[in-house]
């Protein structure tokens, strides 16, 4: 995938909780969007939501996505919510292996078969990695690798322009964004991604597979992510629904040269 731009993914988590509060955040999110010359958000509703938001869906600038899926498709599978039904309804994107569902017992397997789905159904593919703690060793980096690999498994090579990676480090979520990760450390990863990433598919790079951060992201720091931590854009928690701030952490992205 080539990006031309930078890519803000709002992550609402399981807010708001009245459908009259998340057309409020929307419509808020789609004014902001318009001011973006060199930044492309998404936003990533709870499911329920999702519908409802897409039929307000402007044709630039802003995109919905979805925070989770089945790997099942067709069939009867009660309770299931399909790539392709998130496709047709409108969403662009989709999050895979969001730690929290990780942490819910979400398992790689699981987590390929999800991504495979979600690839062919033509949606871009945000997978999540990210180690639940750094040691100074550096086994970390094992755990990430094994999360790309065991990930990418089964996809084949030409669906993987579809795919973008979001690194969030499970011990810089949900904390103050002082406590977020340092953007030197940050730098070092992405490279770590990317050589995964090229080692996957036999040396021959893929190097235009965007890199998000996330976890503790806010207007403060947002910005040294990108121009630092070589990040091409971010994934945004609690953040994103802090709508002044929020709207201060777009400006602080677009601004970057
Ligand atoms: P916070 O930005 O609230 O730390 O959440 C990060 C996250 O999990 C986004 O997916």
């Amino acid at each position: 995938m080539i990006l031309n731009k930078k890519l803000i993914v709002a992550n609402w988590k399981n807010h708001p909780n009245l459908p009259s509060d998340a057309v409020k955040f929307w419509n808020t999110a789609k004014r902001g969007a318009l001011s973006l010359k060199k930044t492309e958000l998404v936003v990533c509703p709870p499911m329920p939501f999702l519908a409802l938001l897409a039929r307000t869906l402007p044709p630039k600038k802003i995109f919905l996505g979805a925070q989770s899926s089945s790997a099942e498709e067709g069939g009867s599978w009660t309770g299931s919510i399909p790539a392709s039904m998130i496709f047709e309804i409108g969403a662009r994107y989709l999050l895979i292996g969001h730690s929290e569902e990780r942490r819910l017992g979400l398992t790689d397997k699981d987590i390929g078969k999800r991504l495979a789905a979600a690839l062919r159904a033509g949606l871009y593919a945000i997978l999540c990695v990210g180690e639940s703690a750094r040691d100074t060793e550096g086994f970390f980096l094992s755990i990430l690798e094994g999360q790309i690999s065991s990930a990418l498994s089964a996809i084949p090579r030409k669906f993987l322009d579809n795919l973008i990676i979001a690194y969030e480090p499970v011990w810089a979520i949900g904390k103050a964004e002082r406590e977020a990760m340092n953007p030197r450390d940050l730098h070092e990863t992405v490279i770590f991604i990317r050589k995964t990433l090229a080692a996957f598919v036999g040396g021959n790079p893929l190097p235009n597979t965007p890199i998000l951060y996330g976890g503790s992201v806010g207007a403060h720091n947002a910005a040294h992510f990108i121009s630092e931590g070589t990040a091409i854009g971010l994934l945004v928690g609690r953040g994103s629904l802090e709508t002044t701030s929020f709207r201060e952490l777009l400006a602080s992205v677009d601004a970057i040269k």
